[in-house]
């Protein structure tokens, strides 16, 4: 039995594209939804009142796509509304992407010293710190927030020198607390991935949890005996706002080649 029905996936804007490319590389097969709340981004700088509405109306959405699986492509939404998600999506299984990450990050500490990058509201929700801990008990955990790297990932800055000195104050804590991974806490940052890699040291493990999402994403599917057997899915894209700009950005950060976005805002 092959289920046809897609998997949902979401994001406050084109951030969540890279767990979307993770997952059409690993389940090429499987068709896909996303949706970019560009009317409501940045999720990171909001109340977590705002993100768990915001957060809840997208999944209200995506449910009456009749996705199958939903995946949380967005950390500020995982880290602040996994519960009001789970709530709107009823019977649909959810996929965050922080449970994932701290799993990958506290399986490949070697000296347990755990450095975390995120939106000031993952950060302030201290979810990954809370995650890590309940992976491994007794890791050293360092999380920084790091506001300023969003916009400059949407600029198309990753590799200006502006983003480079601002990489290098905002990890200056991290250097100093000798933390040996780091998560990538936040869907814009593996665009910068070689320039923190650079900054932080050859050395540091960098943890990017879209890879890790993907299987996991894949095993519960698996196990439910929910995969799609075919050879080449449809990916389906909609935003809630200023889709040519969700296009540009789209092509820019991740030469994904998304010829059509559907427009679809909503009122909240
Ligand atoms: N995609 C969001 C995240 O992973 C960052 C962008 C935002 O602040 O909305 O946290």
């Amino acid at each position: 039995m092959s289920d046809d029905r897609p998997i949902g996936v979401f994001d406050s804007g084109i951030g969540g594209l890279t767990v979307l490319k993770a997952l059409a590389r690993r389940m090429p097969g499987e068709n896909l939804v996303y949706f970019g709340d560009t009317a409501h981004v940045p999720y990171g700088s909001k109340s977590p009142a705002a993100v768990a509405r915001y957060s809840a109306a997208v999944a209200r959405f995506l449910a009456g796509r009749k996705v199958k699986a939903l995946v949380v492509a967005c950390n500020t939404s995982s880290a602040l509304a996994l519960g009001e998600i789970r709530a709107a999506a009823g019977r649909i299984p959810v996929v965050g992407v922080i449970e994932p990450g701290a799993r990958a990050a506290a399986a490949a500490t070697r000296r347990g010293r755990v450095g975390v990058i995120g939106t000031e509201a993952t950060i302030a929700s201290r979810a990954y710190t809370k995650a890590l801990l309940d992976a491994r008990p007794g890791l050293a955990v360092k999380a920084v927030a790091c506001p300023l790297f969003v916009p400059l990932v949407e600029e198309g800055w990753w590799r200006h020198r502006a983003a480079a000195l601002v990489a290098r104050e905002y990890l200056e804590p991290l250097r100093r607390a000798r933390v040996d991974t780091l998560v990538l806490g936040c869907t814009h940052y593996p665009m910068l991935k070689p320039l923190l890699q650079r900054v932080m040291g050859s050395a540091v493990r960098l943890i990017d949890s879209a890879e890790q999402t993907a299987w996991e994403t894949e095993a519960l599917l698996e196990n439910s005996g929910g995969r799609r057997s075919a050879r080449a899915g449809r990916r389906e894209f909609y935003c809630s706002d200023a889709p040519k700009r969700f296009l540009s950005l789209a092509r820019r950060m991740l030469g994904l080649t998304v010829s059509n976005v559907t427009l679809h805002p909503f009122d909240i």
